[in-house]
């Protein structure tokens, strides 16, 4: 085919001469308008999401859930055989070095008697089988001629930049001297507080801190000289830009981002997770735990009042998930009031107390997750999982009558998951939850269809199960896939912390317009999920960016229509195209997906709808379908804004794309 050089709004690209083919669209042949909840997100306390990805906290374990020990070995190296990863690390001792004089052991020991965090549950207790550790403190048994403490390295900063932090300490027979400070490669030690009082009772120290220059590799650390003991409740270190906790520059993205709801807080999580836990206005007492699920420590310095923080600052709809697993009845009935009850409520009470008297107003809950598989924490035989489900649903709507409620749903479940739980519990819920997770394919094209495939098959499988249950006579019950996504690769960002390419955000778009063909099935889709962990977000300590699958995500929220048109003829070439008017009919926008190296293009015919000949043109593309975007690296990927004429119907579709017209009406 012959060579050539040819422009494409702006952009001058290498090619084949592009094929030209044409798409016909009868413009008042429209669908079900597209649910703004399509474009939701899901956020679960696993990995580097929460904890070392949008909370700002920059100490590991800062309550002590791992004894600090004489022997410091804190990693371990994990795979994921499903998930084909290579091997990864994760926290499984405690991040704390001892500091002690040579050859003295036992100069920091661990104390459960006195500690600063509490543990909640001896009467929270909702969970089913939970174990529980009592909360612990490192005591340092003070030296007059060297010091002794606790380190933590791997801190990295960012010169000039300031950070802000504080420390409970409680001293029995203290006299000396506590000194907080930070060792930066090899610049002297920089002390950034020191305290010379420490009564019996533990007591705030608040200290700041600008780091003097870059670093991959600091150290924190608190070391005493004198004598008696000083024991440390707990401690932490932020950047002082943080917006109540949470990181500004993850923040700045997730308002880029702009999705309209948030499943919380899991996933595998929920199903372990009590969320009493996560509550109480002193997040430094409240208990670090053993991530039920997954590998890591979960701090609870994140729970209910952090993420409806976070809500509000991003201007988002929170999705709660229950705890159908190990959680009880009570417990999740205790959960709703807690989150919507009046404040003269028992629970509407605590929740006052803890700072937040007005009801938060939840209205999308999802009850349980995954609760068909075996990996699931309190996994129980169907049968017995409708009742739980039903049981679940009366005691939530008995709290909050307008609850909406998502259920458990397994389309592909062999057993006939779906199909029972819609004859037995149909009346107890709202939508149906699916989810789809795929692997890596080698060709590019078969690699781009697979979430589409995927959405396509829940969709049918959907649309026969209003044929034939007869429980589902005269309802509509939608489906929520509120976990969809690509995951494979290594585990580069923590625990399921893939990177995503080129090709991914590529799969992203097709599955969204699978998701707007079948407007009429899908009300709600959660991206699973937002940062690291298989995440459109990634992190390091000091810098955050979108990874490729963003980019389809803000693309379509911002760029595309909102009323289907149907498109009843796709072209060839792999090429995969949605329409859909804008909501005010003032403009016709088009997208394309094009899997392929080879460029092409479009004739559109809108038949006898006019529009002008300059258009808006929005552009996701590379030259490599592994093409990627790293935190703090100048981006590959990014999103292209171009004004481009469009006279004629003539759409052009560069290689390796996807593209979004916006063609206004004359
Ligand atoms: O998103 C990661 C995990 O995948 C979720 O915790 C679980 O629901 C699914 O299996």
């Amino acid at each position: 085919m012959k060579k050539l050089l040819f422009i494409v709004g702006g952009l001058l690209l290498g090619g084949a001469l592009p094929a030209s083919q044409t798409l016909t669209l009868d413009t008042a042949k429209t669908k079900e308008p597209i649910s703004p909840y399509i474009y939701g997100q899901f956020i679960e306390h696993l990995g580097k999401c929460v904890n070392g990805g949008l909370w700002a906290e920059l100490l590991e374990d800062r309550k002590f859930y791992y004894p600090v020990k004489d022997s410091y070995s804190p990693w371990s190296v994990a795979t994921d055989p499903q998930w084909n990863t290579g091997p990864y690390m994760y926290l499984s001792g405690s991040p704390w070095k001892v500091i002690a004089p040579r050859n003295t052991r036992g100069a920091v020991t661990m104390d459960t008697t006195h500690t600063y965090v509490e543990d909640h549950n001896p009467d929270a207790g909702p969970q089913i089988g939970q174990v529980i550790q009592p909360p612990q403190a490192p005591v340092l048994h003070l030296r007059p001629n060297g010091d002794v403490g606790i380190s933590q390295e791997c801190i990295q900063l960012t010169k000039g930049r300031d950070y802000i932090g504080h420390v409970m300490l409680s001293g029995q027979n203290f006299s000396g001297t506590v000194t907080v400070r930070m060792l930066m490669d090899d610049l002297a030690p920089r002390v950034i507080q020191t305290i010379t009082a420490a009564g019996g009772d533990y007591q705030r120290t608040d200290f700041k801190f600008t780091a003097p220059a870059d670093s991959l590799n600091a150290h924190f650390e608190i070391v005493g000289r004198g004598q008696g003991d000083v024991e440390i409740g707990s401690i932490s270190l932020m950047p002082a830009d943080n917006i109540h906790g949470w990181r500004a520059d993850t923040v700045v993205l997730l308002k880029q981002l702009n999705a309209p709801i948030y499943r919380w807080p899991g996933g595998n999580f929920v199903s372990g997770y009590n969320w009493k836990d996560g509550i109480g206005p002193d997040r430094d007492q409240r208990p670090p735990r053993k991530n039920p699920a997954w590998k890591g420590v979960e701090p609870n310095d994140v729970g209910i009042h952090e993420y409806m923080d976070l809500m509000q600052l991003i201007g988002a709809e929170p999705y709660v998930s229950v705890n159908t697993g190990l959680g009880t009845i009570d417990g999740v009935s205790a959960e709703v009031e807690y989150l919507n009850g009046a404040a003269d409520s028992p629970m509407g009470k605590l929740r006052a107390a803890n700072g937040h008297a007005e009801p938060f107003n939840v209205k999308w809950y999802a009850v349980g997750n995954e609760m068909f598989g075996s990996w699931q924490l309190g996994n129980m035989p169907l049968e017995q999982y409708v009742q739980k489900h039903n049981d679940v649903a009366k005691a939530m709507l008995s709290v909050d009558k307008n609850a909406k409620l998502v259920a458990v749903g397994a389309a592909d479940n062999r057993n006939g998951w779906d199909q029972t739980m819609f004859k037995i519990c149909a009346d107890y819920m709202n939508l149906m939850s699916e989810h789809v997770y795929v692997k890596e394919k080698l060709d590019v094209v078969a690699h781009v269809a697979q979430l589409a495939d995927e959405i396509r098959r829940v969709a049918n499988a959907h649309r026969g199960f209003r044929q034939s249950i007869p429980e589902l006579q005269g309802k509509d019950i939608r489906v929520a896939m509120d976990e969809w996504n690509y995951w494979y690769g290594d585990y580069l960002y923590g625990e399921l912390g893939v990177r995503y390419h080129l090709k991914d955000a590529l799969g992203i778009a097709k599955g969204y317009h699978e998701f707007f063909r079948n407007s009429d099935i899908f009300y709600m889709a959660n991206y699973a999920q937002t940062v690291n962990v298989i995440g459109a977000i990634k992190t390091t300590p000091t810098a955050a960016a979108f990874d490729a699958t963003a980019l389809p995500q803000v693309l379509y929220r911002n760029h595309f229509g909102t009323i289907p048109i149907e498109v009843s003829q796709q072209p060839t070439g792999d090429l995969d195209v949605s329409a859909a008017w804008t909501t005010d009919r003032k403009a016709i926008t088009i997208a394309v997906v094009n899997p392929r190296s080879t460029a092409d293009e479009l004739v559109v015919n809108l038949g006898s709808t006019t529009v002008k000949d300059q258009s808006t043109q929005w552009l996701i593309i590379g030259t490599d379908p592994d093409e990627y975007n790293e935190p703090g690296k100048p981006q590959n990927l990014t999103i292209q804004e171009h004004s481009v004429n469009t006279s004629g119907g003539k759409l052009a579709v560069p290689a390796l794309s996807v593209v979004i017209y916006r063609l206004d009406l004359r």
